[in-house]
C-alpha cells in the first residue's frame, strides 16, 4: 500500500474506533443515569403546562429528563424512535394520535423499556405498561350533567338551542368526552327541550381537527350567521378551554350574548373568563395532580415495583387492558373559581 493510502486507511480506522466508542459512551452514560424520556404534543398550552410540571418533579427526584414536544404525528413517531435509541429507563408519551405507535414502540418492548401513556391511551400495542390520566368518562358525564342542571332539563325546561363541538378525531379522549355527554343529552333532544338547529350532532360533524382551536373558528362563525342571525344560541358544548376561548371571541365579534358553555383543562385564561362571566365552567385537570401520580408510576417502574393503580378494566387498547391510574377532575365555575390557584 502507498504511504498516502496507508495514511487514509489509518484515519478511517481511527474514526471507526472513535465513532463506535461514541455509541458505547451514549449507551453507557444512559445506563448509569436515570433518564426519563417525555414525548408530548405541543398542540395546546395544557401540554406545555403538564410537560413543565412533570420535568420539574422528575428533576427533583434526580432523574435526567429528555423532553420532546412535537406538533405532527410523524415528528412524534420520529421523537419516540430517537429516544428509544438512547435506552431511557422509562418513556412517557402523550400521544398525538392514539393509534400511531404500533410499530414505533416495538423496539421499546424488545429492550424492555417501560412506556407510560400520559393523559391519552395508546392503542393496539402491548408495549404500553401503564396509563396515567384523568377519569375521562367522568369528564364527559360532568359536562352533560352540568348542562342538565344549569338548564333545569330534569324539570322539563326548554327548549334551548345548542350547538356541539368535539375534540380531534385521532384522540380517543375526544370520543369518550363527546359520547358520554351525548348519552346524557340525548333524551332532551328527543323530548325537544334541546334543539340543534344546524342538525350537526354527530362526532364527525362536531370534531375540531387536531384539537386546534383555530379550526373551530370558521364553523362557529358560520353557525352564528346561518342559524342564529335572528335567534339565540343558548348553549355550546366546547371540548376544552382553548376552543371555548375561540367560540366566545366569535360570540363577542357577532355581538351575541354569551352562551352557557363548557370547557376543559383549567386553563388560567378560562378561570379569568369565568370570573368575567363569559365562560360558564371548565373541568379542571390539575397538572400537579396528574404529574405527581405519573412520577410515582415512573419511580415504581424504574425500581421494578408495582405502581399505584386504580383501574384495571376500562382501557382495553385492542391488545391488552392497560392498568391505569385515573385522577379525579374538578368542575370549576363562578361559585368556586376564586378558590383555585392559577395553574
Ligand atoms: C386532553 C384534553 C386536552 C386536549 C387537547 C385531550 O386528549 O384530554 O385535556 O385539552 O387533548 O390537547
Amino acid at each position: 500500500m502507498k504511504p498516502m493510502r496507508i495514511f487514509y486507511a489509518a484515519l478511517i480506522f481511527i474514526f471507526g474506533i472513535i465513532a463506535s466508542s461514541c455509541d458505547t459512551i451514549i449507551v453507557n452514560a444512559d445506563e448509569d443515569t436515570k433518564t426519563v424520556a417525555i414525548c408530548f404534543p405541543n398542540t395546546t398550552p395544557s401540554w406545555q403546562r403538564n410537560g413543565d410540571a412533570l420535568k420539574k418533579l422528575l428533576e427533583e427526584e434526580n432523574f435526567v429528563v429528555d423532553m420532546k414536544f412535537s406538533d405532527t404525528v410523524e415528528k412524534q413517531q420520529a421523537d419516540v424512535e430517537e429516544v428509544i435509541k438512547h435506552r431511557p429507563k422509562c418513556i412517557v408519551i402523550g400521544a398525538i394520535d392514539s393509534a400511531a405507535f404500533v410499530d414505533t414502540l416495538k423496539p421499546a418492548k424488545d429492550l424492555k423499556i417501560p412506556v407510560i401513556a400520559f393523559d391519552r391511551i395508546i392503542f393496539n400495542t402491548d408495549a404500553v405498561s401503564y396509563y396515567a390520566s384523568f377519569d375521562n368518562d367522568s369528564i364527559g358525564d360532568g359536562m352533560g350533567e352540568y348542562f342538565e342542571a344549569a338548564l333545569n332539563l330534569k324539570s322539563g325546561e326548554g327548549p334551548y338551542n345548542i350547538e356541539l363541538f368535539a375534540g380531534g378525531d385521532s384522540d380517543n379522549n375526544a370520543h369518550i368526552f363527546f359520547n358520554n355527554t351525548m348519552k346524557i343529552l340525548e333524551p332532551y333532544f328527543n323530548s325537544g327541550q334541546l334543539v340543534c338547529k344546524s342538525g350537526q350532532k354527530t362526532f364527525a360533524d362536531a370534531c375540531v381537527a387536531d384539537w386546534n382551536s383555530e379550526n373551530a373558528r370558521p364553523r362557529i362563525k358560520e353557525l352564528l350567521t346561518k342559524y342564529y342571525a335572528e335567534d339565540t344560541l343558548n348553549v355550546v358544548l366546547s371540548p376544552n378551554d382553548e376552543i371555548a376561548g375561540v367560540i366566545l371571541e366569535e360570540f363577542a365579534a357577532a355581538g351575541k350574548p354569551f352562551p352557557i358553555i363548557s370547557g376543559l383543562d383549567g386553563d388560567p385564561k378560562a378561570f379569568e373568563r369565568i370570573r368575567q362571566g363569559q365562560q360558564t365552567f371548565t373541568i379542571s385537570k390539575d397538572p400537579d395532580v396528574l404529574t405527581a401520580k405519573c412520577v410515582r408510576m415512573i419511580k415504581a417502574v424504574v425500581e421494578g415495583t408495582q405502581p399505584d393503580i386504580n383501574d384495571v378494566s376500562t382501557y382495553d387498547n385492542g391488545v391488552i387492558v392497560v392498568p391505569a391510574y385515573l385522577c379525579t377532575p374538578m368542575i370549576i365555575d363562578k361559585t368556586n373559581v376564586d378558590m383555585v390557584k392559577n395553574q
